[in-house]
C-alpha cells in the first residue's frame, strides 16, 4: 500500500505524462477518497478493493437507453444512486419514467448539460473524437469522473506477446486524419478524455458484450443454435480461444469502479479464466435438454465458402495473424480493480430465456450466424471434402 505522499506523487507523476501523451498515463492508479485514505494504484496491487465506496452519487449517463445503459441504469438505482440521462430522446424513450432524462444530440447540441454538476459521468454513446471532445470540454470541470466506454478494437494489431492496456493501440501505416473506423476513431475519442481529465482518465476496454438485449446476436447464436438441437456447425478449432463480457458484469465494473474513484484503463474481457471453443460450446449444451452433437469446420474451409467469421460468424477469430492474441486480452488489472464474472452456464441460460422470450414476442430474425440451409449445406460439403 502506498503511504499518501508516494500516492500523490504516483498521481502527480501521471497527470504530468498525460500532458505530455507519454505512456505512463495509461497505468492505472486510483485517487483518495474523498477526505479518506489514500489507494493503490490498480495495475500495481491485486487485490480488489472490499471499501464500500461512495454511496449515493449523482450519475449522468450519456445515452442509457439502448443495450449497456439500462442494465447499468438498473443497478445504480439499486445501488441507491441518483441518476440523470442524457440522450436524443428516440430510444426506448418507455424507460426509466422515475429518472431525469435530458434531451439533446451530442454531434452538436449539449445545452441541456450547461450549469449542471455530477459526481460522475458514464460517457457511454461516444464513437468519434469529436463527439467526446464536445462533451469531455463542457464536463471537465462539471464532475469528478468520466468513464468512457471504449473498445477492445482499438487494438487493432492482436499480435503483442502480452495483450494488456499498454499493447499498442490504433493502425499502423494510415495518417489519423483517416482513422473514421469503429476501433480507430475510439483510439481519438480516448485520446480526447485523456486530454480532458488527465490523471483522472477512466476508460474501459470491452470485447463483445453478451447477455440478454444483446441485439447484434453474436453469442445469441449460440444458445439459440445448440437449444434447437441436431447437428450444429462450429468455425475453427475446438482449442480456440474466446472471450466475452456479460453487460450485467461490466455494469456492475462501472459502478464499482465510480464507487471507488478508480481511474485508468481497464480492458475487460471474461471469462475469468481461459475457455475454448469446445469449452464454450459444451458448456452451452450444459444449459439444454437437446440432443446435439458438434461439427468443427476449418475456417479456411468457410472462408473459401464466404462465410466470413467477422460476418456470419463473428463471435471469435481464428488464432493467427493479426488475431493471433485477439482471445488472449489480459483482464487482470480489471480483475483488479473488482471486475467479476458470471459463470457460463448463467449468462447462457439467462440469454437463452431472453431470447426465447423474443421469439415468443413475434417476427423475429437473428442478425447473426448461419441459417439453417446454409449450415446443412456447409455440412455436407465438408463430409463430402472428408472432413
Ligand atoms: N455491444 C458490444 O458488443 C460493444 C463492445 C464494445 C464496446 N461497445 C460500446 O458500447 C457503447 C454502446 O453501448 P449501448 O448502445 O449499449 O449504449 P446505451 O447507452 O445503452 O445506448 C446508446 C444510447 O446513446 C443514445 N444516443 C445515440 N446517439 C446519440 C446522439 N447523437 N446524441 C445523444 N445520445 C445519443 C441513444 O439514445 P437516443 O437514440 O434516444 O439518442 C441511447 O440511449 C458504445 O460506446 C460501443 O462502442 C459495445
Amino acid at each position: 500500500m502506498k503511504t499518501r505522499r508516494e500516492f500523490i506523487g504516483h498521481v502527480g507523476i501521471a497527470a504530468g505524462a498525460a500532458a505530455l501523451g507519454l505512456g505512463s498515463a495509461r497505468r492505472a492508479a486510483a485517487r483518495p477518497d474523498r477526505g479518506g485514505d489514500a489507494r493503490p494504484a490498480a495495475g500495481d496491487h491485486p487485490a480488489p478493493s472490499h471499501s464500500p465506496g461512495q454511496q449515493g452519487m449523482s450519475i449522468l449517463i450519456l445515452g442509457g437507453t439502448g443495450f449497456i445503459g439500462p442494465h447499468v441504469v438498473r443497478h445504480a438505482l439499486d445501488r441507491g444512486h441518483e441518476i440523470t440521462l442524457f440522450n436524443r430522446g428516440r430510444t426506448n424513450t418507455h424507460l426509466f419514467p422515475e429518472v431525469e432524462k435530458l434531451v439533446g444530440d451530442r454531434n452538436s447540441d449539449l445545452t441541456a448539460l450547461e450549469g449542471r454538476r455530477w459526481d460522475a459521468v458514464l460517457d457511454n454513446s461516444g464513437y468519434t473524437p469529436h463527439q467526446v471532445g464536445l462533451s469531455v470540454d463542457l464536463l471537465k470541470g462539471a464532475t469528478d469522473q468520466y468513464l468512457f466506454t471504449s473498445t477492445r478494437a482499438v487494438y487493432t494489431d492482436f499480435t503483442a506477446s502480452v495483450m494488456d492496456e499498454d499493447a499498442p493501440i490504433g493502425p499502423t501505416g494510415l495518417p489519423e486524419s483517416e482513422w473514421t473506423a469503429y476501433g480507430p476513431a475510439k483510439v481519438l475519442a480516448e485520446r480526447a478524455v485523456e486530454e480532458g481529465f488527465g490523471a483522472r482518465t477512466l476508460i474501459v476496454r470491452p470485447p463483445v458484450i453478451v447477455g440478454p438485449g444483446d441485439r447484434s446476436d453474436r453469442f445469441t447464436y449460440w444458445p439459440g443454435r445448440i437449444d434447437a438441437g441436431g447437428d450444429v456447425l462450429v468455425q475453427g478449432d475446438p482449442t480456440d480461444p474466446v472471450q466475452f463480457i456479460d453487460v450485467r458484469d461490466l455494469s456492475e465494473f462501472y459502478i464499482h469502479l465510480l464507487e471507488q474513484q478508480t481511474v485508468g484503463i481497464f480492458n475487460s474481457t471474461g471469462p475469468g479464466a481461459p475457455l475454448s471453443a469446445a469449452e464454450l460450446v459444451y458448456g452451452i449444451r450444459a444449459i439444454t435438454s437437446s440432443a446435439v452433437s458438434f461439427t468443427w469446420v476449418d475456417w479456411d474451409f468457410l472462408a473459401e465458402r464466404g462465410q466470413m467469421p467477422q460476418q456470419q460468424l463473428p463471435f471469435w477469430q481464428p488464432p493467427r495473424g493479426r488475431y493471433l492474441n485477439y482471445g488472449r486480452i489480459d483482464s487482470s488489472r480489471g480483475i483488479a480493480a473488482g471486475l467479476t464474472f458470471r459463470p457460463l452456464a448463467v449468462i447462457a441460460k439467462d440469454t437463452l430465456d431472453w431470447h426465447r422470450s423474443r421469439e415468443a414476442g413475434g417476427e423475429f430474425q437473428l442478425r447473426t450466424g448461419l441459417d439453417r440451409a446454409t449450415e446443412a449445406r456447409l455440412l455436407a460439403e465438408w463430409r463430402e471434402a472428408g472432413g
